[in-house]
C-alpha cells in the first residue's frame, strides 16, 4: 500500500489483526516505537502516524514510549522528534547524544510512572556524575545553538542532496528532519530495486576521501553528523558524496 492511499492500514493492523490473533491489547504493557527509524533506514513515517498509534495505545491503555536514542537530543532540530509529530509519549527512551559521547542513558517519564519502591532498579554505573555534568552542558550547548544549527545546517543538507538527485536517477529518495537525513539508493526508481552493493561502495570510497558516512536498512546512507557541524563541511560532505556516487553508481 501506498501513502496517503493506505490510511494508515499499518495501524489498523495492529487493531484488527493482531489484538484479535496473536496479542490481546490488555496483555500489552507498552508499545516501543522510534520517531524516526534509525538503524531501519531514517524512515520517517508520515505525519498522522503516531498520532493514529497513540490513539490506538490510550484506547487501551497501553504506554507509549518513545525511543529517541538515535532520534533525540537536539538530533532534528527539536529536542525530541516526537515534538515534529504533535505526541507527548508517556516514556522516553534517551542516550547517544545525550552526554556528547560520555556513557549516558536516561529514562524519562511522567512523575506516576516513575513512583517506584527503593530498590525495583539498580545499576551500577548509572548516574555517573562525570557523565551527568557533560549532559547538563550539552543541554545547554543544545538550548543555546545546537538545534538551530541542526534545523539549518538540515536544510542546507536535504536541499543539497535533493539538488543531486535531479542528476543522480541512482538517488531514489531524499528524506529526514535536522541533521538525521538519509538517502536511498536504488537500480530503478520504478521498481525501487534496492542498490545495498552501490551504498556499500559508496560509503567505503568516502571513507577514503575523508568523509565518513554509515549506512541503514538495506540501502540507505546516513547522514548524521555532530551538531555543531558548519556550512563548510556540509558543503564539503556534498562535494565528496557526489564524486563518490558518481564513481560506484557510474
Ligand atoms: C534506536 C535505538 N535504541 C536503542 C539503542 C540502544 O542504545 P544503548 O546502546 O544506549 O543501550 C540503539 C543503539 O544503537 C538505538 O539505535
Amino acid at each position: 500500500m501506498c501513502y496517503p492511499e493506505c490510511g494508515i492500514e499499518c495501524v489498523r493492523w495492529i487493531e484488527d489483526f493482531l489484538f484479535r490473533s496473536t496479542m490481546p491489547p490488555e496483555e500489552v504493557a507498552a508499545i516501543f516505537v522510534e520517531p524516526i527509524q534509525g538503524e531501519g533506514g531514517y524512515i520517517v513515517p508520515p505525519p498522522e502516524f503516531h498520532v493514529e498509534l497513540h490513539k490506538l495505545a490510550q484506547k487501551y491503555g497501553i504506554l507509549y514510549v518513545a525511543d529517541e536514542v538515535q532520534s533525540g537530543m537536539g538530533r532534528t532540530g527539536k529536542m525530541f522528534a516526537m515534538q515534529h509529530f504533535g505526541v507527548v509519549p508517556d516514556i522516553i527512551a534517551l542516550a547517544k547524544g545525550i552526554a556528547s559521547g560520555m556513557p549516558l542513558g536516561a529514562m524519562v517519564a511522567r512523575s506516576d510512572i516513575m513512583v517506584w519502591e527503593a530498590g525495583s532498579h539498580a545499576s551500577t554505573f548509572g548516574g555517573n556524575p562525570v557523565s551527568c555534568s557533560a549532559a547538563l552542558a550539552t543541554i545547554d550547548l543544545l538550548e543555546e545553538e545546537l538545534m538551530e544549527n541542526a534545523t539549518v545546517r538540515g536544510e542546507a543538507l536535504m536541499a543539497g542532496l535533493r539538488e543531486l538527485q535531479k542528476s543522480m536517477e541512482c538517488i531514489g529518495d531524499v528524506r529526514g528532519k535536522g541533521l538525521m537525513v538519509g538517502i536511498e539508493l536504488v537500480k530503478n526508481r520504478e521498481t525501487k530495486e534496492r542498490a545495498s552493493d552501490w551504498r556499500n561502495e559508496t560509503i567505503q570510497k568516502a571513507f577514503q576521501k575523508g568523509l565518513l558516512l554509515l549506512g541503514c536498512g538495506e540501502n540507505v546512507i546516513r547522514f548524521c553528523p555532530a551538531l555543531t557541524v558548519t556550512a563548510e563541511e556540509i558543503e564539503v560532505c556534498l562535494s565528496i558524496l557526489e564524486e563518490t556516487l558518481r564513481e560506484a553508481a557510474g
